[in-house]
């Protein structure tokens, strides 16, 4: 099949109605829970026997900012970014007086990479304070990947995330990205010598932008099967309060489109990697990726804007800079918000993030939340049912398969739980003024 002849399998994923259905069942639910109150924490919880944890570290700058890019980030000047990283190391210091300890780190931003010598002492210093981290993940832009100084990572960092988004040049000047990072074969050709410099390269893809025909999409996934990275992510294009302007109606696709573009990438990247999410594909099953909800029930945030999810609560730290280094210069955390969930809204988060990770399991319910999720969480999972998105599997009774349609339910769900995400991150950033940035 040539990338001018795309055709598509006919099956629909799943009936709009059903997708319009999920979209509002998200929306009631992400506006119940998803609203933090104010704290000011002088102290987070203590870590609990036998729990594993994540260490998150944010870098929040980037050189040039896009339009519909929804994370946490300023644009960069350096004294500001080195204070910053300064910070974070003495953040990461009281996390370890508090005794935790941690298998893997992932670093988020921004782009992490901004300044190179920074990164490379903040990561040495985390490894140093948690000789149990196994495994640390960062994230980049195709710009930085040839400089000298980005090489200095390798050995240290075992999974790079680098954000390409389309080799198509047509949707790189859509997103804006084509004078900021180049033309799509300019990166093609970069990404083959970044690929060399780590265990794991993964490149970030996005689908969802007008104009993205099939063709397109199609053509981009051919692009990756000659990179052959170990892994890759396809978002889809998240909208949000913040960037609804810039975005909805002037560089997303109308959202029935999904579906088919949902279908090329599981048609391509599907037949050729072991699909880890609903929008991660790697090359074996056993590796880590962006979304490390999935693996790790808690984790821990340090950094402004960084979230942590501990025991039953999830805690924001500030996202104006300028408080986030007065509190930690006052030994405090720089947490500023927190939210507490019940038993129930704990286990349909789970059951979201297993129906995603098609990682849906009853012993992982009755040993870790003590619940038989049939009885526990009965109409979400007849829902699930009923819409042909899991069944039952005949060789193991706690095994429970997730259909094509319910890997895509489960983008659908995640999409609309990032992007209600998204809007908190929005909101605790609208009265941040220029001396907070
Ligand atoms: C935080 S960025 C870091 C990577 C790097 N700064 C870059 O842009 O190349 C991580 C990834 O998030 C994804 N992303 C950003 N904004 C998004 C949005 N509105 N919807 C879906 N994915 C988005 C992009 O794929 C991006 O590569
Ligand atoms: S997409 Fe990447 S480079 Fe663009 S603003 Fe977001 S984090 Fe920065």
């Amino acid at each position: 099949m040539t990338a001018s002849h795309y055709v598509p399998r006919p099956r629909k994923l799943l009936p709009q109605w059903m997708l319009s259905f999920t979209d509002r069942v998200m929306d009631y639910y992400t506006k119940r829970y998803l609203h933090c109150d104010p704290v000011i924490l002088q102290r987070p919880p203590e870590p609990q026997e036998g729990h594993k944890y994540l260490l998150y570290a944010h870098v929040p700058f980037c050189k040039t900012l896009c339009s519909y890019c929804t994370f946490h980030r300023f644009l960069f000047k350096e004294w500001k970014a080195r204070e910053y990283f300064v910070n974070l190391r003495r953040e990461m210091d009281y996390v370890h007086s508090l005794g935790y300890t941690f298998h893997s780190m992932y670093v988020g931003g921004g782009t992490t990479t901004i300044l190179e010598d920074e990164l490379i002492k903040t990561l040495e210093y985390a490894k140093k304070l948690f000789p149990t981290i196994k495994e640390i993940s960062c994230e980049t832009d195709p710009q930085i990947i040839t400089t000298p100084a980005f090489r200095n990572l390798k050995g240290l960092v075992d999974r790079m995330s680098i954000g390409v988004q389309s080799f198509n040049d047509d949707i790189l000047k859509l997103s804006e990205r084509y004078e900021k990072f180049g033309s799509g074969a300019e990166i093609f050709e970069r990404l083959q010598y970044a690929q060399e410099l780590f265990p794991t390269c993964n490149i970030d893809m996005m689908f969802g932008f007008r104009g993205q025909n099939l063709d397109i999409l199609h053509d981009d996934m051919e692009k990756i099967f000659k990179l052959n990275p170990r892994q890759v992510t396809t978002y889809p294009l998240m909208v949000t309060s913040q960037t609804k302007k810039s975005v909805k109606n002037v560089i997303a696709a109308p959202g029935n489109e999904l579906a088919d573009q949902y279908r090329v990438i599981l048609d391509t990247l599907g037949s050729h990697y072991r699909q880890l999410t609903s929008w991660t594909f790697g090359r074996t099953n056993d590796e880590g990726f962006d979304e490390y909800v999935v693996d790790y029930d808690e984790y821990l945030g340090v950094g402004s804007g960084a979230f942590s999810f501990l025991n039953d609560s999830l805690y924001v730290n500030t996202f104006s800079l300028r408080r986030y280094g007065e509190r930690i210069a006052a030994g405090h955390t720089g947490v500023e918000r927190k939210r507490t969930f019940d038993h129930h809204a704990i286990a349909q988060y789970r059951l979201m993030l297993g129906l995603f990770s098609h990682r849906l399991s009853r012993k992982y319910f009755r040993d870790v939340h003590g619940i038989n999720v049939d009885r526990y969480l009965f109409k979400e999972m007849m829902g699930l049912r009923l819409a042909g998105a899991i069944q039952d599997d005949p060789n193991d009774p706690d095994r429970i398969v997730v259909t094509d349609a319910g890997k895509f339910l489960g983008l659908v769900m995640m999409k609309a739980f990032y992007s209600a995400m998204d809007n908190v991150r929005a909101e605790l950033r609208a009265p941040l003024r220029e001396e907070d940035m």
